[in-house]
């Protein structure tokens, strides 16, 4: 349902979030990869929706988050970009697309921005991504950096760990906000080094298994709200168990066709 132009909620915007950051507010940030499920969680309040490339492991079964294409990326960032009203909405660059030179990485995001109504890319890589993430503010393409856990990079770390080097996370977030980011998600990272890059930038940081001082949270939807089916990381609280809901719903439904219950004449038509 269309709200109409005066109800429309206020839009979250880049400089809404920087004095989120300064006010002390905390940030919260979603997955979202259709609309229906982006509809919720915008109706809900959250910030920003994030289409993740997670996408690859929690609605198409592959194994990590490597398989997923950019086609398929603005595939699902067009149903999130037409659902959200107030949140902003932030696509994943998928691998490896900003490790295959600055002018195709701009023509990407910029794709991702023409084509779906969202706001926003990201991008794993911190120091390494300095030139690209300029190139791309350059064009005038917000860009949110990941640093810490970078699942793309899955094969090169040696599995999904918790990453402990401080001198290199610093680095790495202070090179990305200084060639431009305009906020940094933390993945995996023990509290202390999260609070000491959330003191030491002035952009928001936000914290996937990085404790509490993050300026914000974020998580993958699927995982809070019981809808996984296989590993969830420790790092996880279930708020929900749609999975059960689910379950005990279809079973009773296929109990009540097989027993002829259903449909009753409540849920027929008459002549
Ligand atoms: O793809 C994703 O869902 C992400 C979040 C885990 C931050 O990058």
């Amino acid at each position: 349902m269309k709200r109409n132009q005066e109800n429309r909620p206020k839009r979250m915007t880049v400089p809404a979030l920087l004095k989120k950051k300064q006010q002390r507010q905390k940030i919260t940030m979603l997955t979202a990869y259709d609309f229906t499920m982006a509809q919720m969680l915008d109706a809900a309040g959250v910030d920003i929706l994030l289409v993740g490339d997670s996408m690859a492991m929690v609605v198409q079964g592959h194994e990590n988050t490597l398989p997923v294409s950019l086609d398929e990326m603005i595939y699902h960032a067009e149903m999130v970009g037409r659902a959200a009203e107030r949140a902003m909405v932030v696509v994943d660059l998928p691998f490896p697309t900003n490790h295959l030179g600055i002018h195709s990485c701009v023509a990407a995001a910029g794709r991702i921005l023409k084509e779906t109504r969202c706001q926003a890319v990201k991008l794993e890589g911190g120091a390494d991504q300095a030139d690209v993430i300029e190139a791309l503010v350059g064009a005038g393409i917000p860009v949110m950096a990941h640093v810490g856990l970078r699942p793309q990079s899955v094969h090169a770390m040696g599995g999904y760990k918790v990453q402990r080097d401080e001198e290199r996370l610093l680095e790495d977030a202070l090179a990305a906000q200084n060639s431009g980011a305009y906020a940094i998600v933390i993945e995996c990272v023990p509290i202390q080094i999260a609070k000491l890059l959330t003191d030491r930038l002035t952009i928001p940081t936000i914290g996937i298994g990085a404790g509490p001082d993050c300026d914000g949270q974020v998580l993958v939807v699927n995982d809070m709200l019981g809808l996984t089916s296989g590993y969830v990381p420790s790092f996880v609280k279930p708020y929900a168990n749609i999975a059960t809901t689910v379950n005990t719903a279809v079973r009773q439904w296929c109990d009540d066709v097989r027993g002829g219950t259903f449909p009753d004449a409540e849920h027929s038509f008459e002549e």
